[in-house]
């Protein structure tokens, strides 16, 4: 290469270089963003398909200067621009693309997302822009005014940027590419059944933040009975112990942090210490005033956390949750979880839920059912779905998709895992309902597999113990009429939990034969059983796909949980029917998992009835 032209390739990897260092703006999530002011980026976004990624490489496949978040536009009549995104069509955000143009139903790739939106830069003279997304499926490069924010991997976690630096007075535009496709690395792997909405799948905000703002908090009851209580009644001791923790989003100490929750006429004020953080304070309330959230009773009160002039609302609940021995206790009391697993898809015809609607319409439905309890299957749903749940006092089963043949030999896999693992808590960890942490489904036996998975259980730990720990394990046929639960997880988690087909993958008249040995002395949950049905197909009750199938199927199974020692609760699979790719029987699935106590359009089947009957009875 000619010098000058060595020259020139120099200044140009310099200037990737640059572009690049100057790139990152990752930021922590921020806890509880509802609770601040926030400019909603949700709408009409123009899209471009890229399915060889002409956007992003050259025709080398080295990653471009001139790709499309540079937003270009031609400047003299001979300039050469091969895309426009004012021109490209439009769809509304937050959706995935399969649902929303009929040509995208099926595709897995790249798509190119353009927002312009206006900011005053008054707005953020003395504050800070943190540009949040409630999830992105699958892998998204951020950019803002041309300028790359950064790169998140997972389709079902926040995430944001302090962007507050790239702003102009007046217009900018966000560009997002996101890319879908699915890799045997990733988590999920490769294969997984449900349907691969690819997208921005939830909320965008610009989100308005002080410039010394609250990043986290922790707000519960202390998970034992405080010392005070000790030797006394301890499921009904005369005072109860509430944590707090703070955190700022910089190491500053001497900031006055003020806690309120006025129906407890509580106004206590802590000082952050030099990591910027007031941690692990404790105050006693007297039990009589205070009012445990429940299922029955699901009680929120009004919480104000102030840091100088800037002061966040939430709704949080009290409550303590734990096992002794096979039974699960909430608020010192056994409770039998009477759960539905639900998929992150829209009441009818299919697609990303995503609104407060979605939610209440999905959770009416478990209600309906006499539900206490739902597995959000497989992967943190939207946070409209937890709070809601919260309100109606409905417990919450949250599970990150570390799912089936995960590459447990990848370092980047187990990094993966845990940043999903790490927002999912992050984001959820002051709801009351939420109960377990779910690190896992259906995972291969392997030492590998147990490494990871055992790191990922201690992990969780370190960041939330307060909460249950479980995973959706397999039983092994130990011999006819014999299953059996051994898995080396068992020490890791706090709930034993398995999935079990008998009755769809095994013949249903086998159900009263069966017997289950599970050798550990903690609460069991059978974390799926079920089958399918085809809505409104009726026929004999061996008849596969009827619906008559599938409520002999619900009656035989619901006699033999009756059988298992230490069951503690149930979610049987699955609330609603949910699009699959692996489920293509013409005129019976038609890409849907037909395994639904409702049809895609909402339309009860017959076991959804002896499901009701049997909690009912519970
Ligand atoms: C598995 C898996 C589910 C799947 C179900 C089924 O247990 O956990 O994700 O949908 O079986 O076969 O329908």
């Amino acid at each position: 290469m000619k010098g000058n032209k060595r020259i020139l390739a120099a200044l140009f990897g310099l200037g990737c270089m640059l572009t690049a260092w100057a790139a990152d703006k990752d930021v922590p999530l921020i806890q509880n963003v509802m609770g601040y002011e926030s400019q909603s980026l949700n709408g009409a976004w123009n899209y471009i398909v890229d399915v060889q990624e002409e956007g992003y490489y050259d025709y080398r496949m080295n990653p471009t200067r001139w790709g499309f978040f540079q937003n270009a536009k031609p400047q003299k009549p001979e300039d050469l621009i091969e895309y426009d995104f004012d021109k490209s069509p439009t769809m509304q955000i937050p959706s995935d693309w399969n649902t929303q143009d009929e040509k995208l139903f099926f595709y897995e790739g790249t798509v190119w997302f353009y927002k312009k939106f206006r900011v005053e830069s008054l707005e953020f003279r003395d504050n800070r822009a943190l540009l949040y997304f409630g999830a992105v499926n699958y892998d998204a490069h951020v950019y803002v005014n041309g300028q790359h924010v950064g790169h998140h991997i997972g389709g079902f976690t926040p995430f944001n940027y302090d962007v507050t630096d790239l702003l102009k007075d007046g217009e900018n535009n966000v560009i997002v590419k996101v890319d879908n496709k699915r890799h045997a690395e990733d988590v999920p792997t490769q294969i997984f059944d449900w349907w691969n909405y690819g997208g921005i799948t939830r909320d965008v905000k610009l989100v308005c933040v002080p410039a010394v703002y609250l990043e986290d908090y922790s707000l519960g009851l202390t998970p034992n009975p405080s010392p005070v209580s000790e030797g006394k009644n301890k499921s009904n001791p005369k005072t109860r112990e509430i944590s707090f923790s703070a955190k700022l989003n910089k190491a500053e100490a001497g900031q006055q942090v003020t806690l309120f929750i006025p129906e407890l006429k509580i106004e206590k004020t802590f000082t952050t210490d030099a990591e910027g953080k007031v941690q692990g304070s404790t105050f006693n309330v007297q039990s009589k005033k205070l009012q445990l959230w429940s299922p029955e009773n699901p009680k929120l009160y009004q919480v104000k956390i102030s840091v100088g002039t800037n002061t966040v609302s939430d709704e949080i609940g009290f409550r303590t949750i734990e096992t002794r021995d096979k039974q699960i206790l909430l608020n010192g009391n056994p409770i039998f979880l009477k759960g539905i697993s639900i998929h992150n898809e829209k009441p009818n015809g299919g697609g990303r839920a995503n609104s407060v609607e979605d939610a209440r319409t999905l959770l009416s439905w478990a209600k309906e059912l006499g539900c206490n309890f739902v597995r959000l299957a497989h992967y943190p749903h939207h946070e409209e779905m937890v709070r809601e749940a919260e309100k109606m006092g409905i417990l919450v089963w949250s599970e990150i998709p570390v799912y089936w043949t995960i590459a447990w030999k990848n370092p980047k896999t187990y990094e993966n895992a845990k940043n999903q693992l790490t927002d999912m808590i992050a984001r959820d960890h002051n709801r009351a309902n939420v109960i377990i942490w779910s690190i896992a489904n259906e995972t291969p036996h392997s030492p590998e597999r147990d490494t990871f998975l055992g790191n990922l259980a201690q992990y969780a730990r370190t960041l939330d113990n307060t909460r249950l720990i479980s995973m959706a394990m397999e039983v092994t046929g130990a011999s006819n009429y014999v299953n059996r639960l051994n898995d080396n997880m068992n020490k890791y988690v706090d709930v034993v939990s398995f999935n079990q087909y008998i009755g769809w993958y095994r013949d249903v008249n086998d159900a009263p034969k069966m017997k289950w040995e599970i050798p550990y002395n903690k609460p069991v949950i059978i974390s799926e059983f079920g089958g399918g049905a085809r809505y409104g197909l009726h026929g004999p009750k061996n008849q596969r796909w009827t619906e008559e199938f599938q409520e002999n199927l619900y009656i035989e199974n619901c006699a033999m949980l009756d059988k298992i020692e230490g069951l503690a609760g149930t979610t049987p699979w699955i609330l609603k029917d949910f699009r699959s790719p692996r489920r293509v029987l013409p005129g019976v699935q038609d890409y849907y998992n037909r395994k639904g106590l409702f049809s895609d359009k909402g339309e009860k089947k017959k076991a959804f009835y002896v499901l009701k009957k049997w909690y009912e009875a519970k």
